[in-house]
């Protein structure tokens, strides 16, 4: 069965075109190495000796989009991770945001609708939440105005999907809200990737362990929280690679009652900015260089995952501790600087 992975040489979507080909699903790649490198490819191959086939293009363009269609109409299912995602970088550049994953995810729907059963996929996002008012974080509780455009183009996606949806009944469609992923691969042939200075927690740990920055900055510890720092829901990659394995074929086999469903995935465990330092030192061996800086505004305070519908419903669960997934990240950034 053929699956086209939008964005797989990306962080996440390596990953899971590893699964994917682990359960035996044929894939093709489509990315426009925006925030990635073909190199990837090799990574993949060197993990399971199997190399997707690869597309490079960019999805705004919709006349390139209709084309791949139109050479691959055995595609039965999408899972679309292509999308622009630094927080930062979108309050300063909000039309490319708006552009680069609203029009994506238009051209590809475009496509997709009106043929045979379809089954899709949506890299979502905990940000839909903002601050929840109740931890953990149900699919039921309130989606909170986004804090940046890049939060508001998955709330705004989702809903796209969700109107398509009512009217498509042929297009079947789950919507992941991922909490944070971090590590890489335990084989270390591919990771994560960050272009520039890492916007996220774990890699910049793990750069300041290896030299390549000086000092992590760890943005206040006057939080309402047990050591002060603010506390997230860190998943292992690799399980989150997994969910869209099993969400896939919830929709291939026709498991679902509704044509469009929206699930969270993550551990169900909060931990905080200190107590991922301290798996970092565990796992390495090393003293991170840190200071406690103000705190940052639009942060938000706490955020972990209610489980409990992927756990029962997609008999999905995250089998990787923090140390592991430490242990995989800091393996992995060993692995690039040499
Ligand atoms: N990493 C996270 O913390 C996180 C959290 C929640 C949701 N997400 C979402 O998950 C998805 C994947 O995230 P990631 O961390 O793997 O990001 P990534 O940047 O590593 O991967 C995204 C890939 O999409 C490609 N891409 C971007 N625009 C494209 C376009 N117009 N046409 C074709 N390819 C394009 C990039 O080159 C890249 O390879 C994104 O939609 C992101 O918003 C990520």
């Amino acid at each position: 069965m053929k699956i086209l992975v939008t964005g797989g040489l990306g962080f996440i979507g390596s990953h899971t075109v590893v699964e994917l080909q682990n359960s035996g699903y044929d894939v093709v790649i489509v990315d426009d190495c925006s925030n990635s490198s073909e190199n990837v490819i090799e990574g993949i191959y060197a993990i399971n000796a199997k190399r997707p086939v690869f597309e490079k293009i960019d999805l705004r363009e919709k006349e390139k989009v209709r084309d791949f269609f139109k050479r691959h109409p055995d595609i039965e299912g999408t899972i679309h991770f292509a999308a622009s995602k630094a927080v930062g970088e979108s309050v300063e550049k909000p039309l490319l945001y708006y552009e680069n994953n609203i029009s994506t995810l238009i051209n590809l729907l475009k496509e997709i609708i009106g043929k045979k059963k379809q089954s899709f996929i949506f890299s979502s996002s905990c940000t839909v939440y903002g601050q929840a008012d109740q931890m953990p974080i149900t699919e039921d509780a309130p989606v909170k105005k986004a804090e940046s455009p890049y939060g508001n183009t998955k709330q705004i996606g989702e809903e796209i999907i969700c109107d398509i949806c009512k009217v498509n009944p042929e297009l079947q469609a789950i919507s992941l809200r991922y909490f944070n992923p971090i590590g890489a691969h335990p084989s270390a042939e591919i990771g994560e990737l960050p272009i520039g200075v890492p916007q996220n927690l774990v890699p910049f740990i793990t750069q300041t362990g290896v030299g390549l920055r000086e000092q992590l900055a760890v943005f206040g510890d006057d939080y309402p929280t047990p050591d002060g720092t603010c506390i997230r829901d860190y998943i292992h990659v690799v399980d989150l690679a997994k969910a869209h394995v099993v969400a896939l074929e919830r929709l291939l086999k026709g498991k679902n009652p509704q044509n469009y469903e929206v699930f969270n995935v993550g551990t169900g465990e909060g931990s905080s900015v200190l107590e991922v330092i301290a798996s970092f030192e565990r796992v390495s061996g090393k003293k991170l260089n840190y200071s406690i800086v103000e705190r940052r505004s639009g942060d938000v305070i706490t955020a972990y995952a209610d489980t409990k519908k992927a756990n029962d419903i997609l008999g999905w669960k995250a089998g990787f501790s923090l140390d592991q997934a430490m242990k995989s990240a800091w393996d992995w950034e060993q692995k690039i600087r040499n």
